[in-house]
């Protein structure tokens, strides 16, 4: 266990209760892997699913972090509410870049690609920022069962999750989640168009590749430690109180 964890986690089979630790690092790994697929494909339809595919995951994993993990990070962590501004304020520009992209197509608009590439250059900052900073204190001020209740939250928090960017909305508060769970309703019907249930694995939400993979592919994972990557045991204290 790496030094600076400060929690003790326990293996457990695939398919248990996970981590908020690890549900994030996995979409963070999953959006990487879509933008990989964009660029190497050459095929326009493709190029397309794995576009609005980028546009759902990335809308939906910033508004479950709002929802869930800000708040706790805004309470529980050293200059958490300093930390939490900035990391909302990069969300914020994050929308109304995807606002503007969600509106182009490809074959239509050639300023697109590029756009999408300064999108996800700045996309990739703000998961470094979280990977090496926020999610390592998060894990050391939390106990195992505090990250695994905040993981189950997280995952819940999908229902409510907007698929689309709406850069007006307000990004926390207690209009935030009413707003949301509106927004995410008129979403659904909008995305039914794209054909988003179609897709092949890589787009529909395939698993990242081992720790050890991971680790190869850069070092984005940061201080995170190989035990709090894997499934763990049983949530534990309530992510109410911690919210509070
Ligand atoms: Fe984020
Ligand atoms: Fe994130």
């Amino acid at each position: 266990m790496a030094a600076q964890s400060g929690i003790q986690t326990r293996l457990q089979s695939q398919g248990g209760p996970k981590s908020i630790i690890d549900l994030v690092i996995q979409e963070h790994r999953l959006q990487e892997q879509l933008y990989d697929q964009f660029q190497k494909s050459r095929d326009l339809k493709e190029k397309e699913l794995c576009m609005y595919r980028m546009i759902k995951e990335i809308s939906e994993h910033g508004a479950k972090e709002e929802m869930v993990m800000y708040p706790v990070m805004k309470k529980k962590l050293p200059d958490g509410v300093t930390l939490v501004q900035r990391a909302l304020a990069e969300h914020l520009q994050v929308k109304q870049e995807l606002f503007i992209i969600d509106q182009m197509a490809l074959g239509v608009h050639p300023e697109l690609e590029q756009r999408l590439h300064k999108l996800m250059s700045d996309v990739m900052q703000h998961v470094k920022e979280e990977e090496r900073e926020l999610l390592p204190s998060l894990q050391k001020v939390l106990s195992e069962g505090e990250l695994l209740d905040l993981g189950m939250h997280y995952t819940m928090a999908a229902a409510k999750a907007p698929s689309r960017p709406h850069p007006d909305a307000p990004q926390e508060g207690p209009m935030a989640e009413a707003i949301n769970i509106q927004a995410k309703t008129e979403d659904a019907l909008r995305d039914t168009a794209r054909g988003l249930e179609k897709t092949p694995a890589i787009l529909s939400g395939q698993k990242p590749a081992s720790y050890e993979n991971e680790l190869k592919r850069g070092d984005l994972h940061g201080g995170l430690d190989k035990a709090a990557y894997e499934q763990t045991g049983v949530p534990g204290s309530n992510v109410q109180a911690m919210r509070q």
